[in-house]
């Protein structure tokens, strides 16, 4: 797993690529993202998308266990990574405060902004039972994979 990490995010890439051509409900793709990204990265208890409604954050479609509906912005990983407009990485969510157990087998999380011309329009959230789960390699994926999403959506 970890020598093809990159030839993993790159073969998701051109599943999502795929998945999106011809359609463009952001809820359909988004709920095909998130299956693709449950099923086809190792080691994750739930994916999926909150957007931005207001001042929260509000569920859309993932895959996992049922989750929290709305997260105020700045709050938790999410609204984190929401105020902040970039990606957080927490390798051990026990040590993140504020953060909000949606559920408890939860470890590691990676958040990372959807942005449209500068605005954050919600963000994409995988969690891990494992500590640790994510790197800078799953970083650099996930930010590829969504930009494809935002794009495909802002043309
Ligand atoms: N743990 C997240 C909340 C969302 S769930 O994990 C699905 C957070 O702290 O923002």
């Amino acid at each position: 797993m970890t020598a093809s990490k990159p030839d993993l995010y790159r073969d998701l890439a051109g599943q999502l690529a795929a998945l999106l051509a011809g359609e463009a409900d952001r809820i359909a793709n988004a709920a095909n993202m998130a299956a693709l990204l449950y099923h086809g990265l190792p080691d994750l208890n739930w994916a999926g998308f909150y957007f931005h409604r207001g001042e929260e954050l509000v569920l859309g479609p993932f895959q996992g266990k049922p989750a929290c509906v709305r997260i105020p912005i700045g709050r938790g990983v999410c609204g984190t990574a929401a105020a902040r407009a970039a990606t957080v990485l927490v390798a051990e969510v026990h040590e993140f405060p504020g953060h909000i157990a949606c559920d408890p087998a939860s470890r590691s999380e990676l958040v990372v902004p959807l942005l449209e011309s500068g605005r954050v329009s919600g963000v994409l959230d995988l969690d891990s039972p494992l500590p640790g789960r994510f790197d800078e390699r799953d970083r650099d994926g996930c930010e590829r994979l969504v930009a494809l999403f935002v794009n495909h959506h802002h043309r």
